[in-house]
């Protein structure tokens, strides 16, 4: 068992945590919730030896113990797979699997078959058909979460945190995972589980600790609370409707795409975008729609295909003609495409709009830190100074960043990746209420999403994608999880009224 009590934490000038109290029995799944910036990672970094805590206590099994870093924390079965994961990609599965550990025969001989054998049972187990060779970086960002839960697993962890696992992972991952979880709970080993995703965590977890601004708000069991009170713990006041609601104005043809095909990607995809809806490509992670979008936004090649704008028949190359046509495009990875996380967040928020503060040239700082400030506020971005560089913000505040950015381009047409990932529940719901006023003042929204219950709560109209083909089309009348789950999962194409 783990008892972590009275924990504080101060970034410089910035109280992160303030007297945080988390207990984790063995064999337990232990969800921990609370908005971005609320401190669940930094907790967790204290927990595994990476940060340091200024005050308060850990005892593992009754022993109080000081974690100076990573190996001390493993010396005590504690294993944490961080919301920014840890993979190298240059590494094969197997090396990753074995980094540190690796087997050998004596004189630095590497057992290499050996480990990959096992490697290859691991994934086995973890229904993941990978051969353990595999240079890891080329694996699906969801596949490379499931080798950090093998990682964790193959160094007999008794302890695992996970720090917001399914983000990026399809459902048929999410489930082989969950089943993992539930098969290594019966073994006694316990979880901290840290999703914004609500469902998730009625599904999988026994207990909830709940994180307020760096405090601790209480602890649950999970059959004895309900979405509102947890909600209402995070936040500290009713949230109200999940979907705010939307006067739909939905006008004429902003976009028209026929016949698109992107090679390896996705083929012959034909559809229609107008002024002022909300249109969301859903389907299963893979499944092509991101391609499109990259299509759409001049990042990746059309082998074929027209493209409409206004009505005129437009070539985009390259990004710089994508904004020139007004589009923009909030992308899913804002680790490597969304963010320059060595920049600041001014910077960041900035770069995609210096003509907006710069006049004959020089840059109108004032203007520019007044811009920057709009947003901030306007999203409630988390942070004390937007001169800090991005990467010390949390991740859902990363995200808000690279929408921020892209807002501030002032788009006829708004392309967003999986805008909510990693985002908590309060700011989700602003998302959702700047989707809709954008969408209000005419712009055209083209949404990709995962999660059911935000693609139709957002969506005036859903297409459904699966294998690179447009199975689908679902519209208000029957937008039901189970009618989009059916094209998803390759079901026939017909168009449903
Ligand atoms: N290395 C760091 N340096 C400075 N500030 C930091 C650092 N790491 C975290 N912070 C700050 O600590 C606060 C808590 O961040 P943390 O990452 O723990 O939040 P979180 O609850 O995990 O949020 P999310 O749901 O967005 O992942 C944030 O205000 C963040 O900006
Ligand atoms: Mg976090």
């Amino acid at each position: 068992m783990i008892h972590m009590t009275g924990i504080c934490k101060a970034f410089s000038s910035n109280q992160v945590l303030n007297g945080v109290e988390f207990e984790l029995k063995n064999g337990e799944i232990h969800a921990l919730m609370g908005e971005n910036g609320a401190g669940k990672s930094t907790l967790m970094k204290i927990l595994s030896g990476i940060h340091q805590k200024d005050s308060g206590s850990i005892t593992v099994d009754g022993q109080e113990k000081i974690f100076k870093n990573v190996r001390d924390s493993e010396a005590c079965g504690i294993h944490v797979i961080h919301q920014e994961l840890n993979i190298l990609p240059d590494l094969s599965v197997a090396e990753n699997l074995f980094l540190g550990k690796e087997l050998t025969y004596g004189f630095g001989i590497l057992k290499r078959k050996e480990m990959q054998r096992q490697t290859y049972e691991l994934l086995c187990k973890l229904g993941l058909d990978i051969d353990p060779k595999t240079r890891a970086g080329d694996l699906s960002v969801g596949k490379q979460q499931l080798v950090e839960i093998a990682k964790a697993i193959a160094s007999d962890a008794k302890y695992i945190v996970m720090d917001e696992p399914t983000a990026a992972l399809t459902d048929r991952e999410i489930q082989t995972l969950f089943e993992t979880v539930r098969e290594l709970k019966s073994k006694g080993i316990s979880f901290v589980y840290i999703s914004h995703r609500m469902e998730e965590i009625f599904a999988i977890c026994d207990r909830i600790t709940i994180l307020r601004d760096g405090q601790y708000a209480g602890v649950r069991n999970i059959p004895e609370t309900n979405f509102d009170e947890i909600v209402a713990m995070m936040v500290g006041r009713e949230l109200g409707e999940r979907f705010p609601e939307r006067n739909a104005n939905i006008g004429e043809v902003k976009l028209s795409v026929r016949n698109l095909s992107a090679s390896k990607a996705f083929d012959n995809v034909s559809f229609d975008l107008r002024k002022g809806e909300v249109l969301v490509f859903a389907g299963l992670m893979g499944s092509g729609r991101t391609e499109v979008a990259q299509t759409l936004f001049g990042h990746r090649k059309a082998q074929q295909g027209q493209i409409h704008i206004d009505g005129q028949s437009v070539s985009i190359k390259n990004p710089i003609q994508a904004m020139r046509h007004k589009i923009a495009f909030v992308t899913e990875d804002r680790k490597t495409e969304g963010l320059v996380l060595d920049f600041s967040i001014r910077d960041n928020i900035m770069l995609p709009n210096f003509d907006k503060t710069c006049r004959a040239g020089i840059t109108q700082i004032q203007a520019e830190r007044e811009f920057v400030q709009s947003f901030i506020e306007q999203l409630a971005i988390r942070t004390t100074n937007a001169e800090l560089a991005a990467k010390s913000l949390s991740g859902g505040n990363q995200q808000k960043v690279v929408l921020a950015k892209w807002l501030g381009t002032d788009p006829d047409i708004l392309i967003l990746d999986e805008p909510t990932r990693g985002v908590d529940i309060g700011a989700k719901k602003e998302i959702y209420n700047i989707i809709n006023q954008l969408a209000e003042a005419g712009v055209a929204i083209l949404m990709i999403s995962s999660e059911l219950p935000e693609v139709i709560g957002m969506a005036d109209r859903v297409l459904v994608m699966h294998e690179g083909r447009m199975t689908g089309e679902v519209t208000q009348e029957n937008m039901t999880q189970e009618h989009i789950m059916h094209f998803a999962t390759g079901g026939e194409k017909h168009v449903l009224h």
